[in-house]
């Protein structure tokens, strides 16, 4: 078999086989095909496509090109929960708790931040002592213990997506249907669980700028997930606008715990409960109705936020900070944005406002660049709201003080006022399972 004519055949539309497929993705990772070639192949992927058995195929390979964790160890039903990613999402810390205060087991394997989108990890890094690397006994110790574990990924966890990701990063290759469904479900399938909930982004802030586009991307995952025998849902979320108004670690950790205690924002609030729901009712806690009051239930009665502290204590983190915020370190710097006009919040670019956060301190700037845990901003309107003259837009954390002018410059881009209210979009759009989409 020869790499040129595999990249001949995709390149005039043909489908590859599963063996054309299996040789392209292990001559890759042994270092056997240069990145010449495999950038020209993804290239041919991107404008041509891949049929549904050829994105399963290219899933398996890469999922089996690295670790594939087994979790037998750890009793019952485990349910896993991805996003793709986007500014101010800290869902993760909102709906595992709540899962596992509900009796489900959730081994989670969790990424950094990733360009303008936060990650996961490094918020709970902003925890003083919190540990998010741990071997294999101690994760499952964990999980059989709170119920729930959220770690990084493991170094070894498939291998091929760690090496394709920073080609396609560099070739422009990132934003294909197949590529992402593949990269992101070869972790899901590595990782063991036996049920999965997808929250697929959609709008300014996420990969797929369309509704269309985002279904199409949910159904690829459910079809790889379901054809793997993992039970698979996805809904498709917004991400026009950041979730709930916290960006940045320590302070979407803190806005996190709010909505554990039954406060908090209600966008953040509502797609949590919803994703919430969803986990429990694929791991069989009951029908819809009956896991949304479950779910609800857990917020309502701490359970879900003590459940959250008995895992930060298990990991070497200190809960005293998800008690009494002022215990976090705090950022040196902030600055009121104020508005300038009276008027409505008409647009709210959720990239454009990731982006500042970077700028802050909060994200990479390269994948090898410190992170400020204390810095962000927090919006005090958000899209659709009313604005005097003078009142607080956000307020910019940082603990670099020469960045605020440009921070500053660059939120007051990304958010315009005008005189007209705009309407009211979603939160979630859709509800996709193996064969329907259920638009709401
Ligand atoms: N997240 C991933 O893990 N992979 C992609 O391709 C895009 C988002």
């Amino acid at each position: 078999m020869r790499m040129y004519d595999l990249i001949t055949k995709k390149k005039h539309g043909e489908a590859l086989t599963k063996e054309e497929i299996a040789f392209t993705v292990g001559g890759y990772v042994r270092g056997e095909i240069p990145d010449y070639q495999m950038s020209a192949l993804l290239m041919a992927i991107w404008f041509r496509g891949m049929t549904d058995e050829e994105t399963t195929e290219l899933t398996l390979c890469m999922a089996h090109s690295g670790d594939m964790i087994d979790l037998s160890a750890i009793p019952g039903k485990k349910v896993d929960k991805h996003s793709t990613g986007g500014v101010g999402d800290k869902t993760t810390l909102i709906v595992t708790p709540i899962v596992a205060a509900c009796g489900g087991k959730v081994a989670k394997m969790s990424g950094r931040g990733l360009g303008h989108t936060g990650g996961t990890v490094d918020k709970l890094e902003s925890i003083p002592g919190y540990r998010t690397v741990l071997g294999r006994g101690e994760f499952f110790d964990v999980v059989n213990k709170c119920g729930l574990s959220i770690i990084g990924q493991s170094g070894n966890l498939a291998t091929a997506d760690k090496k394709l990701y920073a080609l396609r990063d560099v070739t422009a290759t990132v934003d294909s249907i197949p590529l992402i469904a593949s990269s992101i479900m070869s972790k899901k399938l590595a990782a063991g669980s036996d049920c999965i909930v997808l929250d697929v982004k959609t709008g300014s802030g996420a990969f797929m700028k369309t509704l269309d586009d985002s279904i199409k991307l949910a159904q690829a995952m459910v079809a790889i997930g379901e054809g793997a025998g993992r039970h698979t849902v996805a809904f498709i979320t917004d991400m026009d606008t950041p979730l709930g108004c916290s960006i940045g670690n320590s302070l979407e950790v803190m806005e996190a715990m709010d909505v554990l205690k039954g406060q908090g924002p209600e966008d953040l609030r509502e797609v949590s409960l919803q994703l919430a729901e969803a986990m429990l009712y694929v791991i069989g806690k009951g029908t819809p109705e009956e896991c949304r009051k479950l779910a609800e239930q857990a917020v309502a009665d701490g359970s879900a936020f003590e459940t959250f502290c008995s895992m930060v204590r298990a990991q070497g983190g200190d809960d005293s900070v998800l008690r009494d915020y002022s215990q976090f370190p705090q950022a040196p710097y902030k600055r009121e944005v104020l508005a300038e006009t009276d008027g409505f919040i008409t647009n709210m670019n959720a990239e454009g406002v990731g982006v500042v956060s970077v700028v802050l301190g909060a994200g990479r700037e390269t994948k090898d660049s410190g992170i400020d845990f204390s810095a962000g901003l927090v919006l005090h309107k958000k899209k659709g709201e009313a604005v005097r003259r003078g009142e607080s837009l956000v307020t910019l954390y940082t603990s670099r003080e020469k960045m605020l002018d440009e921070a500053e410059r660059m939120y007051r881009e990304a958010v315009q006022i005008g005189s007209e209210q705009p309407g009211e979009k979603p939160l979630v759009y859709a509800r996709v399972e193996k064969d329907t989409v259920e638009r709401y």
